[in-house]
């Protein structure tokens, strides 16, 4: 603690930590306990009490340590910031274990609301939104420095329709941050890549939207930025196949995943120009509801063998969600992507915008794979977006209190 936090500012942001504890009583949603026993009262607590404010989300946290890391299955956050790193040329197992150790260190202190360790702007971290930070490998680092595990992991395939960029290709790290409050995001990116700097360069930041928390019920299933309701047929935790569809049981890598990110760029100029029911047909869902064709609530199962009165398929064959199905009960991974737009002055819409598309999986080989070879190769969506960055990163298991991401994974 700083003697700042002594100051009547300092007292302030206490008062409003307790304001919110009490806003929150017994509602069961996971914030610090240390405000929960601050909720109590004291005298300070009725000092000001015209005070009214409703910080709920702001406190919020979400566990760091656990069995798997945050920020996979948990509930996605309004924005993201995913970070590729590259790795120093000289840095081996041990110093990325040190690096992992700060790294680890910070995002378990930003995560429940806690300033980082040399944090100059430590106010920025007191409202924690929800922040979760995940830690992902790719392919070399899993190769050459990752030991004792049978987790292998390869790059991902070519597929046709990609027109892959260098500067979003794979990198040897991926930091995932998501946050319901961007400036809380902006601070922990900051405190994770100060940690990182003596390590690993950035290549690229990609930065990653959802409707802003509060506006819609929680549960509501995302939009995307053509326009549609996107996240629908998706596993759910009370699945009975969920665990290992999403958790690796390779032996020093149990309950650990593997993240695959694509940026699919979205030809909005060209979307434009096309009407509302030819928008439901290339996916196969209605613009209103994101019912399937064929029913009448989002949640209806999608009856990919219904005619119409010519006896034509109701959902074209060809649409997205006909081709992108499941077609073996492998063939499932839990989808969690974010919309993103940039500017660009060089188009005539302004932007660059589409999906900052990331699946989880326990083997994308299997389960990713064959669902983008079929896109790949037919896809009435295709006419509109186009994959143009590609990496897959292994994502290790939590860390137990006191235990820094991968420890064991790099220990010498
Ligand atoms: C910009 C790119 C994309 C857009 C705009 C998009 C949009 C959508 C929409 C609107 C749905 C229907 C609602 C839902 O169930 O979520 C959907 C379903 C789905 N999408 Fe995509 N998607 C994109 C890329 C991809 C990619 C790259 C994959 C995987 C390789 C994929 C896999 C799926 C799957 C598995 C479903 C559920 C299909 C089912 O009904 O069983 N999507 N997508």
């Amino acid at each position: 603690m700083t003697d700042a936090s002594h100051s009547p500012r300092a007292w302030g942001r206490r008062q409003l930590l307790r304001t919110g504890a009490a806003a929150l009583g017994g509602t069961g949603v996971g914030w610090a306990a240390g405000s929960a026993a601050a909720a109590a009262g004291s005298h300070e607590d009725s000092a000001d009490a015209t005070l009214t404010v409703q910080p709920e989300q702001g406190l919020r946290t979400v566990a760091f340590h656990g069995a798997h890391q945050a920020g996979v299955s948990t509930t996605p956050q309004a924005y993201l910031t995913l970070v590729g790193l590259d790795l120093h040329d000289d840095v081996d197992r041990a110093a990325l274990a040190r690096m992992m150790n700060l790294l680890s260190d910070d995002a378990a202190r930003l995560t429940q609301g806690e300033a980082a360790l040399a944090d100059n702007e430590p106010e920025l971290a007191e409202r924690p939104s929800s922040l979760t930070v995940t830690f992902g490998f790719g392919p070399r680092v899993v190769r050459d420095l990752f030991t004792g595990t049978s987790m292998t992991l390869e790059p991902l395939p070519a597929f046709s329709t990609d027109e892959l960029r260098e500067e979003w290709g794979q990198t040897d790290v991926a930091v995932q941050l998501c946050c319901d409050d961007p400036l809380t995001l902006a601070h922990c990116r900051r405190m994770i890549l100060k940690d990182a700097r003596d390590f690993a360069d950035v290549r690229w930041l990609q930065e990653g939207y959802r409707r802003a928390i509060g506006t819609e019920p929680t549960g509501t299933t995302m939009r995307n930025v053509m326009g549609q309701v996107d996240g629908t047929v998706n596993p759910a935790e009370t699945d009975t196949d969920y665990d290992r569809l999403l958790w690796s049981a390779e032996s020093g890598f149990e309950g650990g995943t593997v993240m695959v990110v694509r940026r699919i760029r979205a030809r909005m100029d060209l979307w434009d120009k096309v009407d509302r029911v030819s928008r439901e047909n290339v996916v196969g869902r209605t613009l209103d509801n994101g019912a399937p064709l064929t029913g009448t609530k989002e949640t209806d199962t999608a009856d990919f063998g219904a005619t119409d009165d010519l006896g034509l398929p109701v959902i074209d064959p060809a649409s997205h969600i006909a081709r992108a199905h499941a077609q073996t009960p492998d063939e499932v991974f839990l989808r969690r992507p974010f919309n993103y737009t940039v500017p660009d002055p060089s188009t005539s819409t302004g932007e660059d915008s589409g999906l900052v598309f990331i699946a989880y999986a326990a083997d994308p080989v299997k389960q990713f794979v064959p669902v983008q070879r079929r896109l790949a190769k037919q896809d009435r969506l295709n006419e509109w977006i186009t994959t143009i960055g590609s990496a897959v990163y292994a994502v290790p298991p939590g860390a137990a209190e006191g235990e820094a991401v991968a420890q064991r994974l790099l220990a010498t």
